[in-house]
């Protein structure tokens, strides 16, 4: 049996809501700020202790994120929310500073080819310019988490090895990083490759968080999240209504969805701090800012024990 294989007795989970970031960015119309720090706040209200609010990127990459300074200037922050924002270069990074940032996240693709679409440039040269981000972080007191995008696959070139996961792994953590984010860009995630991503970073970088940050493209996000719950992984990413995606990868679709997630886990006898009905009623509040239907599930049969009225049914005799 793989080490660290059996691991049910985590009995608190820390949930990212990456919808703000990784949902808006996947979206061809742009939403109005206003709504955006509307949702930002209700998700504060929700309980998320940590939401990726924006990315302070080229507005020309990503446009629908411009806007990040004005969110970040206008929500209602409090002590218990950490706000991060995806951060690219050194003229990010400032512009993070600027807006008070409470966390910055860099990202980098494992493969190549994906880095070279996402962010134009090497892995090697995207690894060197983190030294700048984290030059001005460090004179900031902003903690910086890393992401690693297409961590489970890459759809320009296949498999990713975890051996390269956990040598990248092991740079963040000499750059001083809290963590690294796994990401699963287009959904290649198996339970068999989480299982041996994590292993294999585990083994290379000792005492070095993980996050996971998966995909629903092939339908099987929640099996990959039982792995990593098995693996004792304790934090995730995940997006209101199943949205997300990113623009620079083909056939990308929705991250797990939050909804679906913190069902999950409460069910389970997991805390998250989180509550659910709150987190439904903005899903449905995104959709209607959005105006088309998302994937979420739970946002629509709502909770488990859910009891309807016999009357409003129809019965099978004689229909
Ligand atoms: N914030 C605002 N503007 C920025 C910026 C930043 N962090 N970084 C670069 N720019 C501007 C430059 O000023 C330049 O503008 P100009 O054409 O008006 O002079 C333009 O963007 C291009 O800058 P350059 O330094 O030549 O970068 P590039 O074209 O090689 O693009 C990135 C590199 C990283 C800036 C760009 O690819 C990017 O922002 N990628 C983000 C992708 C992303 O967020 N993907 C989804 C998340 S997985
Ligand atoms: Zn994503």
């Amino acid at each position: 049996m793989p080490k660290g294989d059996i691991n049910m007795n985590i009995k608190k989970v820390k949930v990212t809501e990456v919808g703000p970031r990784d949902g808006f960015q996947s979206e061809k119309t742009i939403l109005n700020t206003n709504d955006k720090i509307d949702v930002i706040n209700n998700l504060i209200d929700a309980g998320f202790p940590r939401i990726e609010v924006s990315s302070f990127v080229s507005p020309k990459a990503i446009p629908q994120l411009a806007d990040a300074a004005t969110i970040l200037e206008n929500v209602k922050r409090n002590h218990e929310t950490t706000l991060a924002a995806l951060v690219p270069n050194a003229r990010g990074a400032l512009r993070a500073v600027d807006a008070k940032l409470d966390e910055i996240v860099v990202f980098l693709s494992a493969s190549e080819s994906h880095n070279k679409k996402n962010v134009n440039r090497s892995v090697k040269d995207s690894l060197l310019g983190f030294k700048e981000i984290a030059d001005i972080a460090g004179k900031n007191n902003i903690p910086i988490q890393g992401d690693i995008a297409t961590a489970f696959g890459c759809p320009f070139e296949g498999n990713v090895s975890a051996k390269r996961l956990a040598k990248i792994s092991k740079e963040y953590k000499m750059m001083g990083f809290k963590g690294v984010t796994l990401g699963d860009t287009t959904g290649m995630a198996t339970p068999t490759v989480v299982t041996e991503a994590v292993n294999a970073i585990r083994d290379m970088v000792p005492d070095f968080d993980i996050t996971l940050h998966f995909h629903n493209t092939r339908g099987i996000g929640f099996a990959n999240v039982m792995t990593g719950l098995n693996l004792g992984i304790t934090d995730y990413e995940s997006c209101f209504g199943g949205m997300g995606g990113c623009p620079f990868a083909p056939n990308a679709t929705g991250n797990i969805c939050s909804e679906d997630l913190i069902y999950l886990l409460h069910e389970m006898g997991i805390e998250t701090g989180i509550n659910l009905d709150q987190l439904i009623n903005i899903a449905k509040k995104v959709e209607n800012l959005v105006g088309h239907r998302l994937p979420g599930q739970v946002m629509r049969a709502g909770p488990r024990l859910l009891k309807y009225s016999m009357q409003d049914v129809p019965t099978a005799i004689g229909a």
